[in-house]
């Protein structure tokens, strides 16, 4: 694979992945974790999908109540840690500088390279187009996971969220189908972060360094 190496390194730059990155990134996997547990015990009270249960291995919760119990702690800290980590991406330019531009030549490329299995990830400072592609729509997911729940949640006082999806089974069923999206990512992204371990280190330990803001586009406001 051929790979171009796009940022130069310094020992006095900011890290890869800058310690709020990483914090709010491990907070996020957890909560999200949690969300999707408990989410499965609940919905096990009342399925969607006729033949469809979830294991209860796979449930947090023993049962549909305290399995609420979990979704709403679970709610608030993903809510708020994800509000946390849109603002800090966009206010100190890093999704511009990580995840933009995304060209459709790249994602073919991509798409070809990881068909043949050509996965190696040599410069962990650029992410390939479909990792992009990938962190937008679990970004995108997660946002509506928010407002589909409190449509779920509170359909009256939200009952405008509601008539968005047509009728609350609607608001449930787009919840349902974030949820999957979410999943089918994470099954994904573990999976490339097990295959090149070199990246789970990285978002643990902050990766290397990359030149000063001065020498490349900004990572403006980034912590070191
Ligand atoms: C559903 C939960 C998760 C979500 C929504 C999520 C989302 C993300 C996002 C958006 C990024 C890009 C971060 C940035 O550069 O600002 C990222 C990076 C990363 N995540 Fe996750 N993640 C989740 C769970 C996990 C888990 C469980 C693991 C561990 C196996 C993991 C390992 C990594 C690694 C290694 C990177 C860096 C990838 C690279 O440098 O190529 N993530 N994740």
């Amino acid at each position: 694979m051929t790979v171009t190496i796009s940022q130069s390194f310094a020992s006095d730059g900011p890290r890869l992945h800058p310690w709020p990155v990483r914090i709010m990134h491990w907070i996020n996997a957890v909560a999200m974790i949690v969300m999707i547990g408990s989410g499965w015990g609940i919905y096990n009270d009342s399925v969607i999908f006729g033949s469809l249960y979830f294991p209860q291995p796979v449930r947090l919760g023993s049962w549909a109540a305290e399995s609420l119990l979990w979704h709403f702690a679970g709610m608030w800290v993903l809510a708020l840690n994800g509000l946390a980590y849109l603002v800090y991406g966009f206010v100190t330019g890093r999704f511009r500088e990580r995840l933009l531009p995304i060209r459709i030549a790249d994602v073919i490329r991509t798409v070809r390279e990881t068909l043949r299995f050509q996965i190696s990830h040599d410069d962990l400072t650029v992410y390939n187009a479909v990792q992009k592609i990938l962190y937008l729509v679990v970004m995108v997911a997660g946002v509506m996971q928010v407002i589909t729940g409190l449509a779920v949640w509170k359909p009256v006082q939200f009952s405008w969220l509601v008539d968005l999806f047509g009728t609350f089974q609607g608001a449930r069923l787009a919840h349902f189908l974030g949820m999957a999206v979410i999943v089918c990512f994470l099954l994904v992204h573990v999976t490339l972060a097990l295959l090149v371990p070199r990246t789970l280190w990285a978002m643990l330990s902050g990766g290397p360094r990359l030149a000063p803001p001065r020498l490349r586009n900004p990572h403006a406001g980034e912590p070191r």
